[in-house]
Order: structure tokens, then sequence, then C-alpha cells
């Protein structure tokens, strides 16, 4: 008998769709496949304008919900696995997949379900899955998976060529910097994953999916990426408390903490983050069994509740 996929995603370019659609290539012989978009009731605007882009930091990194529209009713249906494909924004999951994870529908819907979670992002992915797993612990969901897709560009030639790609909608070269997101090629080869859950579903055992996974390359933990990332989601927390407490006082006070937040954030990746990559890879050897046991841990599906 066929399988029940349901695939539940967010996606602004049509990026996250895309590695979705490639993902499930060799899957549609062996199942049914029902795709539901998670949609905001007011759109995030794409491209961005800069405004409102440094403008949904707060929201963000608070898992603040906005408020979704429902089309579909998939969760009075019995499924064999759910896929949630999410972009990151600030270092968490963006705002509509937060929404939808904090809903009463997603927690009817994936209450006691096998989920696989698929992260199209820049190249900072390890925070945000963190929140992830806690927000389907919270609902009673089980996750089973992760593939993480990147742009694997250097980290400061990814950051411009995002910028490009934000604020023109074009995923293209531009200047000195290449193609933004993830690569054609990436994204192709998504298939790869596709084969290995659907092993999982036929043989129903879904123990050693994620090591599975991780033989064929579903995540690439970068330590030193990931070492500056949860320590600056540290401080996006400290920043977005006080955006949103100033913005009590009105937009202007809001709209001027968020454009000193937007000079800061630059600085510190134009001047601090090259160094801080330095750092961790001249140090790599004296801190070698610690990185490995961080690697182990993210590149994992266990919740470390601290
Ligand atoms: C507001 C905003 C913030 C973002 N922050 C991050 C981030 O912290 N880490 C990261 O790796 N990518 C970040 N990205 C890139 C997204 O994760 C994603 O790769 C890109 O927006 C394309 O996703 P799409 O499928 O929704 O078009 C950000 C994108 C947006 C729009």
């Amino acid at each position: 008998m066929k399988k029940d996929i349901l695939i539940v995603y967010y996606t602004q370019s049509g990026q996250m769709k895309q590695i979705l659609e490639n993902l499930v290539t060799d899957m549609h012989g062996d199942c049914n496949i029902t795709w539901e978009e998670i949609t905001p009731s007011v759109k995030y605007p794409f491209p961005w304008t800069a405004k409102s882009f440094f403008n949904v930091m707060p929201e963000s990194v608070q898992a603040i919900p906005c408020s979704l529209d429902y089309p579909t009713d998939n969760a009075n249906k019995e499924w064999d696995l759910v896929i949630l494909g999410y972009p990151i924004w600030y270092l968490s999951p963006a705002i509509p997949v937060t929404s939808f994870l904090k809903s009463d529908y997603a927690k009817k819907l994936l209450n006691n379900q096998k989920i696989v979670t698929v992260i199209g992002s820049r190249n900072m992915w390890a925070a945000a899955q963190e929140d992830l797993k806690k927000l389907l612990k919270d609902i009673g969901g089980n996750l089973v998976g992760n593939i993480v897709l990147r742009d694997r560009h250097q980290n400061l030639m990814s950051v411009g060529s995002i910028v490009h790609w934000m604020f023109t909608g074009l995923k293209t070269k531009k200047g000195i910097f290449p193609k933004p997101g993830v690569s054609d090629n990436d994204i192709k080869n998504s298939s790869r994953f596709g084969s290995v859950i659907l092993e999982a579903l036929k043989n129903n055992n879904f123990t050693d999916l994620q090591n599975n996974l991780l033989k064929v390359k579903a995540v690439d933990y970068l330590p030193d990426i990931a070492s500056m990332e949860l320590k600056a989601k540290r401080i996006f927390n400290i920043w977005s408390n006080i955006i949103l407490k100033k913005a009590k006082k009105g937009n202007e006070a809001r709209d001027k903490w968020v454009k000193i937040f937007k000079y800061y954030l630059f600085a510190v990746i134009i001047v601090l983050s090259p160094i801080a990559s330095l750092v961790v890879y001249v140090t790599y050897p004296l801190f070698f069994p610690f990185i490995l046991k961080k690697k182990r841990y993210y590149t994992s599906c266990e919740l470390k509740e601290k």
C-alpha cells in the first residue's frame, strides 16, 4: 500500500518548494504526496525593503506569531510521515513557521506524528533548529530526521549575495558576489534524501533515519559558523527585547532602534565574523573533542533542555 506523506512548507522565493520537489522525486511511485503551504494572512514582502527586512528581527527571535490562513484541513487524516520545509530568519525559524507550530491546528496535526525537517538557509541554521526541536516537543511531534541545505560560498560572499537576492528578488550573480542561496546542483541532488526516507518508510523503522541521512551528507556542520551563531542568538535575544520595549513608545522609537541594530549587524558580520572564524580554526586541535561532541548533537534529532 502506498504511504501517505504530508509536506508542509513555507517559502518566499520558491527555493524551499524546489528543494522539496526534488527531494521527493523518487518517492512518487510508493507514496501519495499532499502539499500544504503555510500562508500568512498578510504576506511578508518579497523582495524586501531594507526597513521591512530588519524590522522582522524582534518577532522572529522572540517567536511572536503572525496570523495564518488555513486553506486545507489535513489534521483529520492519518499520515505516515510529515515533512516540514522551512527557511531561517534571524537564527530562528521564519515567523510563519513558528506561527504554524504554535497554532492549535499544528498541535492537532503533528501530535504523535513522525516529522522530518528540511532547512533551506544561508549557512546559519543550528540555533533555529534548536528552537524548532522545542516547538515540536511542546506539541508532541516526533522529530525523526533533519536535512540542511545551505549556501556553500564563503560566509561574507554569501552575505553580499543574499542581500542582493532579498532586496531585488533576483537569485543571480551580482558583481563579485556569486549566485545566492542553495545551488542548483544541491537542489537537484536532494533527491538522494528522498530515497533514504523511502527506505525508512518501507521498513517502518525510523530509528536509524537520521544516521542514514547523515551518511548521504544531509547536514554539513561548520564549527566556526555554528559557534558564531549560537553566541549571536543570545545577543539577538537582547536586541529583540530592547526593540520590543522601545516599540511601546511608538513606531518612531522602534524604527530608530531597528536602524541601530542594522548597523550593529553589518559591523559584526564584516569585522568580527572573520576574526571569530579564524580563532575557531586556529584553536581547532585544542578543542577537537568538544567540537566533535557539539557536531554530534547539532546534527542529531536529540533535544537537550538547557
Ligand atoms: C528576514 C530574513 C532573515 C534571514 N536570516 C537568516 C539566518 O539567520 N540564517 C540563515 O542561514 N539564513 C537566513 N535567511 C535566509 C533564509 O533562511 C532563506 O534561505 C531564504 O530567505 C530563501 O528562502 P525561501 O525559500 O523562503 O525563499 C534569512 C532570510 C530572511 C528573509
